[in-house]
């Protein structure tokens, strides 16, 4: 019951975002259950990556989604070539000279990031260059930075030594590693991951119009509207009106009900977390409780919610949700 009543709360007090934020009940919502440690990340973020394939992007857009953080890739002013093996040996020699590469792209307000996500894949065991002069363009005082890689098989480690060298007077956290292995799994692990650090997103999220109500009898549950066409194309629908949907139960992994309206789709295969909002062909809306694999558009994820919590407001049977924008 607790949860209910701070998603209530957190509900009311959205208008009022500016004086009031909602790190309050991310914060009241850690010590109810007990985690006096984690007492979260606050801030404005910004999602830095450097990626010459794609990986890496993949994940800081990701991350991206889940935090409402800005996305800024670090681009080197000479690319690397496409070839491999020319690569590995350039990455090689740079490593070896403690070579610094000139950047093409610029951070212009930097000082307002407080949490800074560092993506990049791990090169010669290491971090590229590139990653190096972004670190030492900056004041990176007193900001917390949050590394995190792909590789081929190799950690984070070695990686996490030069970036905290490179900056002795910031809170440099433990970096999450992604490899080919678990990249196909990489959205529902940086889920994971970006619950387990506690960030708050909703005042980011909000402040960028990403945030969606679903009101279920007296609860609000808030949520985070993906960045897609389909998302766009619902929040346009819900900015005239509320729109209340009847919805029942379907594989015992889902609710789902019918929108009264047809959204672009934009499919991909999907496993489903608890929390997810989907849209399933176009027409219908679907919050899941439990695992599915299928194709399916991502509409956004209810914040905050584990899945007991969130069975416990959806109830047995069919239930009547009204979605609205705050
Ligand atoms: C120059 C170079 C060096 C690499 N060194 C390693 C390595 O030491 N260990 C590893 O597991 N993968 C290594 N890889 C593989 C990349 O880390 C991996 O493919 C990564 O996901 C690529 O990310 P991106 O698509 O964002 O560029 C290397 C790749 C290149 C091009």
């Amino acid at each position: 019951m607790k949860i209910m009543k701070i998603l209530i709360f957190c509900a009311a007090i959205l208008p009022f975002i500016s004086t009031c934020s909602l790190t309050a009940c991310a914060n009241e919502k850690d010590r109810d259950d007990g985690d006096s440690d984690n007492e979260g990340i606050d801030g404005k973020i910004l999602v830095s990556y450097f990626s010459r394939t794609g990986n890496t992007e993949k994940v800081a857009k990701h991350i991206e989604e889940f935090t409402g953080g800005d996305l800024f890739e670090i681009v080197p002013l000479v690319p690397y070539p496409d070839d491999y093996q020319e690569c590995l040996t350039q990455a090689s020699r740079e490593l070896n000279e403690n070579y610094r590469p000139e950047l093409s792209s610029h951070v212009s307000n930097m000082n307002e990031y407080d949490v800074i996500f560092l993506g990049f894949p791990v090169w010669h065991g290491n971090t590229p260059m590139p990653i190096r002069s972004f670190l030492e363009a900056y004041d990176f005082s007193g900001k917390t930075v949050i590394p995190f890689s792909t590789s081929g098989s190799s950690g984070i480690s070695q990686s996490m030594t030069a970036i905290r060298n490179l900056l002795p007077n910031s809170i440099v956290l433990d970096g999450m590693g992604i490899t080919r292995a678990t990249l196909d799994r990489s959205h529902e692990i940086v889920n994971e991951w970006l619950n387990g650090l506690g960030i708050n997103t909703d005042v980011q999220n909000s402040a960028k119009g990403n945030i969606m109500h679903i009101q279920v009898g007296n609860v609000t549950l808030i949520a985070t509207l993906a960045e897609n066409s389909s998302a766009e194309a619902l929040k346009e629908l819900l900015s005239s009106a509320p729109v209340t949907i009847n919805m029942r139960d379907y594989g015992n992994f889902e609710k789902v009900g019918a929108l009264g309206a047809t959204l672009p789709e934009n499919n991909e295969r999907i496993t489903t977390q608890s929390g997810d909002l989907i849209l399933y062909q176009g027409t219908n809306f679907v919050i899941y409780y439990a695992p599915n694999t299928w194709s399916l558009t991502r509409l956004g994820k209810i914040n905050n919610v584990t899945q007991a919590q969130l069975k416990e407001t959806l109830g047995e049977g069919n239930v009547t949700v009204t979605l609205s924008l705050p």
